[in-house]
């Protein structure tokens, strides 16, 4: 009997978060509203979507005598049972395209790892299946009134239990109730805007920053969270996107909107641990107005020997429009001391579409200076020194 080594991922443990769809370099895996799943045609088994998964809902393999296909796995609830390998011939998925794609993954970048100086982290403490509960200690709207952005800053805490996690890590929220089919709904992720001692020394809590987004299930829900409400939470996830611990490092930080929370995190690490550090902090960060920035207020107060805040805005009446490649561009001169240096880590979290115009603003940059991004951005990932997230 032949069996054929399939890859699928765990819908029960699945957060939906997209990584893997992102990650992978042939595009195998897609996704309908119930469950992320792989083509088995496509699959070549290279394994670029395994270690970016918050969960490890990403790393199954399983045998069958029949590839379960696109159709079959949308309609799943949990993984059927692997066959019985006993006596089988056993098919893998075929290793020279694998090693071909290896070759691609090398060349795209590949796994960013965590930058070298980074405390390690706790993953995976908690699960949907077996969360931890935390009491909302406060939820406050934090864009200004009349703004459009809904924005709010939510304070959980784990009071006796533990929930150990690191700047840039995120958790899931799980919201009550079922979906429109009856069944549970799935792990909301959002990052962590405290500093690993979270937002008080002496208490075991941590903020999120999240935006209503009309219609949505789980923003809806935690902005509408009330204080002493209890939520179900897993977690931590995240073990790459961390802050380097070394005080001399350079970090610069761009982001829009939410994307600002584990800055906030960064930003309060260094100001509370490490205030007279050496290394840079550089923020570029876009929002329509001041008005809908999140945190404006507090970030408008820190030291300038803490931290060098950019800020571009796109929706000034009578200014023309800024996004936080623009500023990267405006700061120039100050970056370009900073890109080749060995201990400056780049991060870059919000709208996907800040991505592609950040990395043309620093090649531009690059050229206009005599070095080379596209060879210093594989060094600075390949060290976990650049890091993308993106949504
Ligand atoms: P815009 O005014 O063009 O929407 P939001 O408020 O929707 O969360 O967006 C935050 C900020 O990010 C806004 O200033 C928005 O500008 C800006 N933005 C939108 N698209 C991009 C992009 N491709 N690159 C950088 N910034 C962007």
């Amino acid at each position: 009997m032949e069996l054929r080594r399939q890859h699928l991922i765990d819908p029960v443990v699945c957060i939906r978060c997209n990584t893997c769809q992102e990650a992978c370099p042939v595009d195998a895996i897609t996704h309908d509203s119930n469950n992320y799943v792989v083509s088995y045609e496509k699959c070549t088994g290279c394994r670029t979507c395994v270690s970016p998964c918050p969960t490890g809902a990403i790393d199954n393999w399983l045998l069958t005598d029949a590839p379960w296909t696109l159709d079959e796995q949308f309609g799943w609830e949990e993984l059927p049972e692997s066959h019985p390998a006993l006596g089988a011939t056993i098919i893998e998925t075929p290793a020279e395209v694998t090693t071909l794609l290896d070759a691609a993954t090398t060349a795209t970048g590949g796994r960013v790892p965590a930058p070298a100086s980074a405390a390690q982290p706790y993953t995976n403490i908690y699960s949907r299946e077996a969360p931890v509960t935390a009491r909302v200690a406060g939820n406050m709207r934090i864009t200004a009134e009349g703004a459009e952005s809904d924005i709010h800053h939510v304070v959980l805490d784990f009071g006796a239990n533990a929930f150990p996690f690191l700047e840039g890590q995120s958790i899931g929220l799980i919201p009550p109730g079922t979906d429109d089919k009856g069944r549970p709904y799935n792990i909301r992720l959002y990052s962590v805007a405290s500093p690993r001692e979270g937002e008080r020394s002496g208490y075991n809590n941590l903020a999120l920053t999240v935006k209503r987004v009309s219609g949505g299930i789980g923003s809806n829900y935690v902005c509408d969270l009330k204080k002493d409400d209890e939520v179900q939470v897993a977690g931590p996830f995240g073990d790459a996107f961390l802050m380097p611990d070394d005080p001399e490092a350079n970090i610069v930080m761009i982001c829009t909107g939410t994307g600002a929370a584990p800055f906030r995190a960064f930003t309060e690490r260094r100001r509370r641990n490490a205030a007279d550090a050496s290394g840079k902090l550089m923020l570029f960060f876009g929002s329509r107005t001041p008005s809908e920035l999140p945190y404006f207020g507090p970030l408008m107060k820190l030291p300038k020997s803490l931290i060098d805040v950019n800020l571009a805005f796109s929706r000034l009446p009578d200014k023309p429009k800024q996004y936080v490649q623009d500023k990267l561009r405006e700061r120039a001169a100050d970056l370009v001391p900073l890109l080749p240096h060995g201990k400056t880590h780049i991060y870059i979290c919000g709208l996907k579409g800040m991505e592609q115009g950040c990395d043309e603003a620093f090649a531009d940059i690059c050229r206009l200076n005599g070095m080379d991004w596209a060879s210093l951005r594989a060094t600075l990932r390949a060290e976990g020194r650049y890091h993308v997230e993106t949504y």
